[in-house]
């Protein structure tokens, strides 16, 4: 089961519905793809389309569909479903998937802890930073493994914010950081700030063999302007701001410490030596 780091701030847990998120913030997921976030992926999936170019791919959280999308247009005699528990992300990821001209892709709702598909019915299933948001870790592993043929690869990437290093190293980035694990705790009744650490143990506890399992770790960084406008701008103008924002105030976070954090994330995009890192941990599962 998920366990929790040490947290450096005492903050008060708010309840966030990521689904409600800003326009704002779409950037930082749009701007992901299969080549920046499932490249230790493509070398099984290429093997895969070799021995069969009908590939059967379904994407679990897919959000706003980026990932999806790219996927798709790597097997383009195969079909990429993309599910996602909110079905509101649904028209945004068609019209991602139209930019990108994935034709072979189709999006339904569904829940990753209870797959509405038949056993064995894809060759590839993949998440991208979503059993991080969830408590069931290794039951979302299990439904993922048995929706999978025979065969099959079920593939996971989650972040590691406990991982974080950051420069500067100042006062209001260290709060901005515990109040970023703080949100990510208290979603959905409980989501890990350690998941990429903890991949491959869920892995082993859903049950394949250790000989099924291929783990691996890359890094996360936003050191480029572009790249750094991005994710601070999606602390400033989501977690920071709105309807997030005046959660954490009822919950007990003070202003005055929200306003901190606020300068010291425009102050990180300014600067041109800042920088901040985090470790992904992936697994890829042979059925
Ligand atoms: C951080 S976003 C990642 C989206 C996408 N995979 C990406 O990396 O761009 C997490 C996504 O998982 C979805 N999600 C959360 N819990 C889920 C569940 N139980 N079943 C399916 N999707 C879920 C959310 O709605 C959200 O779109």
């Amino acid at each position: 089961m998920a366990q929790d780091g040490p947290a450096s701030m005492n903050l008060p847990k708010v309840a966030v519905d990521w689904e409600d998120t800003p326009k704002a913030a779409y950037s930082v997921f749009e701007s992901r793809t299969a080549q920046n976030c499932a490249a230790y992926l493509l070398p099984a999936l290429q093997s895969l389309k070799d021995a069969n170019p009908r590939v059967a791919l379904l994407d679990v959280g897919a959000g706003h569909g980026s990932i999806s999308a790219t996927l798709a247009r790597l097997i383009p005699e195969g079909h990429v479903t993309a599910v996602d528990i909110n079905p509101d992300v649904i028209p945004r990821a068609k019209v991602i998937a139209e930019s990108y001209g994935a034709t072979n892709i189709s999006f339904q709702a569904g829940d990753i802890h209870k797959l509405p598909f038949e056993d064995n019915t894809f060759d590839v299933v993949h998440c991208h930073q979503v059993l991080a948001h969830g408590k069931d870790q290794v039951g979302a592993l299990r439904e993922m493994l048995r929706v999978t043929k025979p065969g099959g690869l079920v593939a996971s990437r989650e972040g590691d914010m406990d991982s974080e290093i950051w420069w500067p190293q100042t006062p209001g980035m260290q709060k901005a950081h515990d109040y970023a694990r703080m949100l990510i705790t208290a979603h959905g009744g409980g989501g890990c700030s350690s998941s990429g650490r903890q991949l491959l143990s869920w892995a082993l506890e859903a049950g394949p063999k250790r000989s099924q399992i291929t783990p691996s770790y890359s890094v996360w960084h936003f050191t480029e302007k572009e790249d750094k406008e991005r994710w601070g701008g999606g602390m400033l103008n989501v977690a920071l701001a709105g309807h997030v924002r005046e959660r954490a105030v009822k919950a007990g976070v003070k202003e005055e410490d929200l306003d901190e954090m606020r300068e010291a994330w425009k102050e990180w995009i300014e600067r041109d030596d800042a920088t901040l890192i985090m470790v992904q941990g992936e697994v890829l599962i042979r059925k």
